[in-house]
């Protein structure tokens, strides 16, 4: 089966680095379909073109964020692109799994041979670089007995955006099912609309014992400077990414 891998990202300087990063991981794993969707109005050639130089097959997609989002403070980020994605799944795809995976976490090629057999929806544990350090799903004797995250809240799934995967059969079943703009409940209500119960989820990675993808950050600077520095170097070799 193939994984349609459903990547959100938008521009900043952290931008290529973190492609890059996920691409030279991306090119170890066979059968995949890089489903790469932006937050953007326009077309990131720096982006298109190294995803033609990666030779993944890839689709790359405009989902900017709407306006009424972007005002405010606590944004659901990545919920316009994810749900682009996987409306081109639904138009493109008949079989397979598919995967959300952000641009800047870190992923154990282990982890796509673990979800590539999905029968509806599996779920494994997320190193996280918090206190918490883990979200997983808690099992006892092989069989679902709860959660474990830093911020269970209410949520009926209390997991991180990396920590499941949906058959694309049961996607195309479950015909209403999307991800809310709803900041700190993308997760949640996704997988409630994908009307499952936790005792039917297949868990993955050795029974939750291994940990094949980390919730990781870049650490952000800010960008002021550079165009200023830009425009001082205007004709010369120098380009200094936004
Ligand atoms: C956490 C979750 O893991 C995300 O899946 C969730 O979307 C996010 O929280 C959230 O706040 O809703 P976090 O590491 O805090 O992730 O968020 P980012 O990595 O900054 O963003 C998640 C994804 O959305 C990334 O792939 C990023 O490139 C993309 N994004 C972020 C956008 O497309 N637009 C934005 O304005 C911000
Ligand atoms: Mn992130």
């Amino acid at each position: 089966p193939t994984i349609y891998i459903i990547t959100p990202t938008y521009r900043r300087p952290e931008q290529m680095p973190e492609l890059i990063r996920f691409a030279q991981t991306l090119m170890n794993v066979p059968n995949i379909h890089w489903i790469v969707a932006d937050d953007a109005n326009t077309t990131n050639y720096d982006v298109v073109d190294y995803l033609t130089y990666s030779s993944i097959p890839h689709t790359y997609l405009l989902t900017p964020m709407p306006e009424k989002y972007k005002q405010l403070s606590i944004k659901p980020k990545g919920v316009a692109n994810r749900n682009g994605g996987l409306m081109w799944v639904r138009e493109h795809a008949t079989s397979g799994v598919v995967y959300f995976a952000d641009d800047d976490n870190t992923y154990d090629i282990r982890l796509f041979q673990e979800i590539r057999y999905t029968e509806r929806v599996s779920m494994f544990p997320v190193g996280l670089v918090t206190k918490a350090g883990l979200s997983s799903p808690v099992l006892k004797n092989g069989k679902f007995h709860g959660w474990y995250d830093g911020w269970i809240a209410k949520r009926k799934f209390p997991v991180d955006m990396a920590g499941f995967a949906v058959s694309v059969q049961y996607l195309l079943k479950m015909q209403n099912a999307e991800m809310p703009y709803k900041a700190g409940y993308e997760e949640d209500g996704f997988l409630r609309s994908l009307k499952i119960e936790p005792e039917e989820i297949e868990f993955k990675a050795d029974k939750c014992t291994k940990i094949y993808v980390w919730h990781t950050q870049t650490k952000k600077n800010g960008p002021s400077q550079r165009t200023i520095l830009q425009s001082k170097y205007n004709g010369t070799n120098l380009r200094i990414l936004e």
